[in-house]
């Protein structure tokens, strides 16, 4: 990562400078900094905010929303509620403690003094995770992670399957259905629109350092992809032998859509990715079975899962330590 380039500063957040002594409409801005570095498809970001005394709005930035790539929105109200978690594992850290209720399409957090919770926290894991989409080191995961508590909230479940067999079949499932979807030319003109190169100063999108690739690779294949777009069906195969050297995958169900449960949804997912984070391992979102009719079908039937699935990550050893993707500068309305 380029610490230098102000579109990675987000990323340089420094606990010490939490204005512990100001009021508390600065102190929750400051949390907000702390927000903005949740995930989001594409690095969309698409959250806003509205600070209201104790309150803290978070809403979805509607720009931001993928036409083609997340028609109904899940995404972006999961990203949402990974937002919304960050901010709350920053608050409980510095002793700012939150309940959260949700409206019609956003969530507000209100928040209240308490102790600082001792010990730290999640708080480191919020600038060391970042979506590691490399090939990872096959080994069982560790009893800390396979133990962890089921998804607080009733309408959403969450379920990490290590077994090879069911394994197999996921990853036999996403393979068509990333196929699929990566033959779906507006899809991919969709995407390359948030392809950045490697030297990027846009504070959004995705850099092809991500995935590896070497500040040329990536330029040559952005104009590849955007002059022919049929190229990237062929992509979706390299997601093949990443699939087989991940440890598990965790996917994640609603009882029913609706953006409040989406966003419970996402405070339990990133939850989940910060343990992860704490434990030194690596995970990467694959969406493409579970956002896809009849793929997400099938998900339910070789899983045993019920409800909507929703989300799907990897999980294992990787080695893309630092790799981050550039943060905007939080709308704050
Ligand atoms: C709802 C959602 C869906 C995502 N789907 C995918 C996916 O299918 N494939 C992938 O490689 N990354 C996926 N991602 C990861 C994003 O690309 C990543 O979060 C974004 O680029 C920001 O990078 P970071 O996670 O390293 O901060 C998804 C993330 C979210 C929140």
């Amino acid at each position: 990562m380029n610490k230098i380039l102000p579109n990675y500063q987000a990323w340089d957040i420094d606990e010490n400078d939490y204005p512990a002594t100001a009021d508390i409409a600065t102190r929750i801005k400051f949390l907000i900094g702390y927000g903005i570095l949740a995930p989001s498809q594409h690095n969309t970001q698409p959250w806003a905010f509205h600070i209201d005394n104790n309150s803290l709005h978070v809403l979805p930035d509607t720009e931001r929303a993928l036409a083609v790539g997340d028609p109904q929105n899940d995404g972006l109200y999961l990203s949402l509620g990974a937002c919304i978690e960050n901010i709350m594992t920053a608050g409980k850290y510095f002793g700012l403690v939150s309940s959260v209720s949700f409206a019609d399409t956003s969530a507000a957090l209100v928040f209240q003094e308490t102790k600082p919770e001792p010990g730290g926290g999640l708080l480191a894991a919020i600038t060391a995770r970042h979506s590691d989409k490399g090939k990872y080191t096959l080994k069982p995961l560790p009893e800390e992670i396979i133990n962890l508590p089921q998804a607080s909230a009733g309408t959403v479940a969450r379920k990490l399957i290590t077994d090879a067999v069911i394994l197999q079949k996921i990853s036999a499932i996403h393979l068509r259905a990333a196929t699929q979807i990566a033959s779906n030319l507006d899809f991919v003109k969709e995407l390359v629109g948030w392809m950045r190169p490697n030297d990027t100063t846009a504070p959004d999108g995705m850099p092809g350092s991500v995935i590896g690739n070497s500040a040329l690779k990536t330029k040559l294949i952005m104009a590849l992809v955007r002059r022919k777009p049929q190229v990237f069906a062929k992509a979706a195969a390299k997601d093949k032998e990443l699939m087989e050297s991940s440890s598990g995958v965790a996917i994640w169900t609603v009882a029913q859509k609706s953006p409040a449960t989406l966003i419970e949804c996402g405070i339990d997912i990133q939850h989940f990715w910060l343990q992860l984070t704490m434990r030194g391992l690596s995970a990467q979102p694959l969406t493409a079975s579970v956002s896809t009719k009849p793929y997400s079908d099938e998900i339910i039937a070789d899983t045993g899962l019920t409800g909507f699935p929703v989300f799907l990550m990897r999980i294992g050893y990787g080695h893309l330590k630092d790799v981050k993707t550039p943060r905007r500068e939080p709308v704050c309305n």
